[in-house]
């Protein structure tokens, strides 16, 4: 593999072109990784593969074993409990020896995906969230037993393309897929919340979500761009004995903390114990 994405001839498949296959798809063709000719998706049904076509303009097939030689690169993107047959097909389909293989499926680790193929391609684990379908996602990325350098920063480029990539190691993964996996949720509750609060005041309710939404933006970007921690951003908008600080103490009170944490401490359980085939 080059500095290019993929080497001349060969193409990007995406197995399982649903929410997260089609945003990393569109992802990658809006940042001119590929062209719509070196990108293929495929699907379960007729009616997703139309709707990728419509879409996104790439070819797509719901039986895809012809297309399996020429990939450079096939990423992963069925629901977990498919990747044991898509191994099995991508094996009896002529997977080629130097086709790197990077899956997103929650709980599937490098080694069980590995143990699935029994081939030495190299094979990536990665676990973006959801607002990488508008461009913003953080997603998390490691190498299994065969991937080389090359391939992490294949990797890293079609996750960047969707936002950030960071390479981590494998053992937070659960921790992770709780924390910024499961994170969208939690900033949407309390999203809700807060926009059912505003209305509680007395605003209407699209001018509370709007202040709302953008006050989160505006929020997080605050803490990335001045690389300030929280708590001293904080206390910056405390005047004493002013409204923010009595607020903050009402928010205390409820334990906000501490449910958080214990929100995460549970998801993390729960990915584990998917992880382990239980559910
Ligand atoms: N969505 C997220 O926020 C998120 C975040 C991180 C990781 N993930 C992981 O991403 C994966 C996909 O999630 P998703 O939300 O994108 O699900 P999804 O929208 O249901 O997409 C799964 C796609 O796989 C297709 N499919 C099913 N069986 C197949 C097979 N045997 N061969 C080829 N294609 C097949 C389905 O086709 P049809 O549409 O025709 O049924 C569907 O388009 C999961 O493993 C999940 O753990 C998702």
């Amino acid at each position: 593999m080059s500095d290019e994405l993929l080497s001349p001839g060969r193409t990007l498949g995406v197995i399982g072109a649903g929410v997260m296959g089609t945003a990393l798809l569109k992802g990658m063709l809006d940042h001119g990784l590929l062209s719509r000719r070196q990108a293929w998706g495929t699907a379960k049904t007729e009616g997703t593969c139309e709707e990728v076509v419509q879409k996104l303009g790439i070819t797509t097939a719901r039986d895809y074993d012809e297309l399996i030689a020429d990939s450079g690169i096939l990423l992963i993107a069925v629901k977990p409990g498919q990747a044991a047959k898509v191994a099995e097909k991508l094996k009896a389909s002529g997977l080629r020896k130097d086709t790197l293989l990077i899956s997103v499926l929650a709980g599937v680790s490098t080694d069980r995906l590995e143990s699935f193929l029994s081939t030495e391609n190299a094979v990536i684990r990665a676990m973006p969230n959801t607002p990488s379908l508008v461009g913003h996602g953080v997603t998390v990325y490691c190498a299994g037993r065969w991937a080389k350098q090359e391939h992490l920063e294949a990797t890293r480029k079609i996750f960047s393309s969707v936002g950030k990539a960071l390479e981590v190691e494998e053992h937070y993964f659960n921790a992770i897929t709780a924390l910024s996996g499961s994170g969208p949720a939690y900033m949407y509750l309390v999203m809700e919340s807060l926009a059912d609060a505003g209305v509680r005041v007395g605003l209407p309710r699209d001018l509370a979500m709007e202040l709302v939404a953008q006050t989160m933006l505006g929020s997080a970007r605050m803490v990335q761009e001045t690389g300030r921690h929280p708590a001293a951003l904080r206390d910056d908008v405390t005047t004493p004995a002013g409204c923010t600080i009595g607020g903050l103490l009402m928010l205390e009170d409820g334990k906000i903390r501490s449910v958080l944490a214990r929100a995460v401490e549970e998801a993390t359980r729960i990915v584990e114990q998917l992880g382990k085939g239980k559910s």
